[in-house]
C-alpha cells in the first residue's frame, strides 16, 4: 500500500458564489471565477499504518474527532476503491485555518489529490471536481491553475483554468486583519442568507452578467474592467450577508481600514483592488509593478496581524508518492 502527499494553494474568488442550490451535493447556487495563488500551502498525506482502526484525520498536528467535512469525499472515494484499509489522514496548513483564507478548498483539493492517489482510484478531472465539492464548493477551483471558472448550470458542474497564472501574473497582497476562525462558517451563513435576506433572489439572478464582464476582462486582460466588477460583486455578497436574519457581517475595523486605503491609491491612478470573502481578510489585487508601493502603503496601516504577498499559480498536485 503506498503513502502519497499532495500540495494545493488556495484561491480566492473574484466573482463569488454565495448559497447552494442542493445541501446534500453540496452543489452552489451559482457560477464562480476564481484566482488560484501560488503561496499559502495546504499539505495532505495518505498513508496505511499497519495497527489503525479506524480512518483517522489528523489537521495540523491534531487529531480530529470525526472526518466532518471532508467525510463525503472520503465516502466517495472509499466506494470506488478496491483498497479496504483504514487510512491516516494528515493535513497542515501553512496559514491560519477557517479564518476566511480559503484553507478549506486548499485542504480539500490536496486531500482528494493525495487519496485518489494514495486509494488508486484514478478519478478523472471531472470526476476530482465533483468529489471537491462534496468537501467544500471552492475547493473544485484550487485543483486547477492561474484563472479558473467554476461554471454551475443547475446541478452541472464544469471547472477549468481559463487564463494561465503566467499569461497574466497578477499579484495578490493579503492583508489579515484576524486570525480567528470566523463564528459563522460559509455553509451556515449561505443557509441563513438564502432564507432571509430580501435580496438573495435578485443576487442570484443577476450574477450571470457579472460572471460574464468578468471573463472579458480576463480575456482581454483588462485590469480596470476586472477590479471594477469584482469590487461590485464583492460588495453586492456582502450587502445579501448584511441584510440576512441574524446579520452576517464579517468585517472588522481593520478591514473597512484597508478597503478605504485601496480606494485612496486607486484614486492616485494606482492599478489596485480588493476583494474579501466570508471572513474580515482584505485580499489585494495589482499589478506587480506596483505591488512594492502597495505593500508599503498597507504595512503602515495598523490594526493588521499580517501580510502575505503571492503570485498566482498552480493546481493541486502530488509532491511524494
Ligand atoms: C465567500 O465553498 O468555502 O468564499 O462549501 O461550506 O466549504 P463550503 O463553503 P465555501 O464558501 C465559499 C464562499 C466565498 C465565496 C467563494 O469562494 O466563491
Amino acid at each position: 500500500m503506498k503513502s502519497s502527499t499532495a500540495i494545493a494553494h488556495p484561491n480566492f474568488a473574484l466573482i463569488k458564489y454565495w448559497g447552494k442550490s442542493n445541501i446534500s451535493g453540496n452543489i452552489p447556487a451559482m457560477s464562480s471565477l476564481a484566482i488560484t495563488l501560488n503561496t499559502m500551502t495546504s499539505e495532505t498525506t495518505v498513508s496505511f499504518p499497519n495497527n489503525l482502526e479506524q480512518d483517522t484525520w489528523i489537521l495540523n498536528g491534531v487529531e480530529q474527532t470525526s472526518l466532518g467535512q471532508i467525510q463525503s469525499p472520503c465516502d466517495y472515494l472509499k466506494k470506488i476503491s478496491l483498497i479496504n484499509q483504514p487510512y491516516l489522514i494528515e493535513s497542515t496548513n501553512n496559514f491560519p485555518t477557517a479564518a476566511g483564507l480559503a484553507s478549506s478548498a486548499s485542504g480539500i483539493a490536496s486531500l482528494v489529490t493525495a487519496l485518489d492517489s494514495a486509494l488508486e482510484t484514478k478519478l478523472s478531472s471531472q470526476q476530482m471536481v465533483e468529489v471537491a465539492i462534496l468537501g467544500s464548493g471552492s475547493a473544485a477551483r484550487s485543483l486547477f491553475s492561474g484563472f479558473v471558472h467554476l461554471e454551475v448550470i443547475e446541478d452541472n458542474l464544469k471547472c477549468a483554468t481559463i487564463l494561465e497564472a503566467d499569461e497574466w501574473p497578477l499579484n495578490v497582497i493579503v492583508c489579515v486583519t484576524s486570525t480567528n476562525r470566523k463564528t459563522i462558517s460559509s455553509r451556515q451563513g449561505m443557509e441563513i442568507s438564502k432564507t432571509t435576506s430580501p435580496i438573495y433572489k435578485d443576487w442570484v439572478n443577476n450574477h450571470q452578467e457579472d460572471i460574464k464582464l468578468a471573463i472579458q476582462a480576463i480575456e482581454a486582460k483588462n485590469f480596470h474592467q476586472l477590479g471594477k466588477i469584482a469590487e461590485q460583486n464583492c460588495l453586492k455578497m456582502h450587502k445579501v450577508m448584511k441584510t440576512s436574519q441574524p446579520p452576517i457581517d464579517y468585517w472588522n475595523p481593520a478591514t473597512y481600514a484597508c478597503v478605504k486605503n485601496v480606494k485612496d491609491m486607486q484614486k492616485k491612478g494606482i492599478p489596485v483592488f480588493f476583494t474579501i470573502d466570508a471572513g474580515p481578510q482584505v485580499k489585494i489585487i495589482c499589478e506587480p509593478d506596483v505591488s512594492k508601493d502597495v505593500m508599503s502603503v498597507m504595512e503602515n496601516l495598523p490594526g493588521l496581524k499580517s501580510i502575505i504577498k503571492s503570485n498566482l499559480g498552480r493546481g493541486a498536485r502530488i509532491i511524494h508518492e
